[in-house]
């Protein structure tokens, strides 16, 4: 029987976290940018290309999912289902959050003035006030940083108040 994630799975786990952190700041910075009227293309591209990065990689991990498996829950107590409704949630958002921006994109003007290279037609202060996907986009961060708090909360009561090992799973080993 299976007793760790693959290799692949673990090294995508791990990077996601690291990209995460990244388009965070990244989005952050655009907002704060658009606010003061003065963002640029390169601050979408960047900001784009680290999200859109989450979202390849999850769906490489979905199908790696399915090809590699994944081993057993450690029980079935009301804690175990909480944490596989927790994975559920984390997956969810994985692949909404990294959408509902490339759907800001399209629906608003940062469409136009990427398409054409124009920085000058970029949204400006209030430029997405009335663009839906921008709410959700900012919701589904707090969303995903609620449901991470409460994953990781998760991880360490098995590291340090159960002391079961369970982080071994999600950690890289020797063939
Ligand atoms: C999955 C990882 C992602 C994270 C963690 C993330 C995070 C953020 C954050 C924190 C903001 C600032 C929200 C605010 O305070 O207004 C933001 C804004 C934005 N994001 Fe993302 N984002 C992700 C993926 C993407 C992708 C893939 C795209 C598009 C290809 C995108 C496009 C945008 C746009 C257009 C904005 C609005 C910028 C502005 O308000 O000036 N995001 N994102
Ligand atoms: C310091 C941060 C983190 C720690 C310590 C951590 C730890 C772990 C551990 C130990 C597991 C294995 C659980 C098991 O064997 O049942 C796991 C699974 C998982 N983690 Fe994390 N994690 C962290 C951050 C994240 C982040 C940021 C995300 C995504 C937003 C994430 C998404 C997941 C998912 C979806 C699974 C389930 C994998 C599957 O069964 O397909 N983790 N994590």
């Amino acid at each position: 029987m299976m007793k760790h994630y693959s290799n692949r799975m673990v090294l995508i786990h791990w990077l996601t976290l690291a990209l995460l952190v990244a388009a965070w700041f990244l989005g952050d910075s655009l907002a704060e940018a658009t606010d003061d009227s003065n963002a640029t293309i390169s601050g979408y591209l960047v900001h784009g290309l680290a999200g859109g990065a989450v979202f390849l990689l999850t769906v490489a991990r979905l199908f790696f999912r399915s090809k590699d498996g994944v081993p057993a829950p450690i029980g079935d107590s009301p804690m175990d289902k909480l944490a596989k409704g927790v994975h559920h949630l984390l997956y969810t958002v994985l692949f909404v959050l990294p959408v509902s921006g490339m759907i800001t994109i399209v629906t608003s003007d940062a469409g136009k003035a990427l398409l054409s290279g124009d920085a000058s037609l970029l949204p400006k202060d209030g430029g997405y006030d009335e663009v839906f996907a921008h709410e959700a986009h900012e919701f589904m961060v707090n969303v995903l940083i609620v449901v991470v708090v409460v994953h990781v909360l998760g991880a360490l009561k098995h590291q340090f108040i159960m002391k079961d090992g369970l982080m071994e799973r999600m950690l890289p080993r020797r063939k």
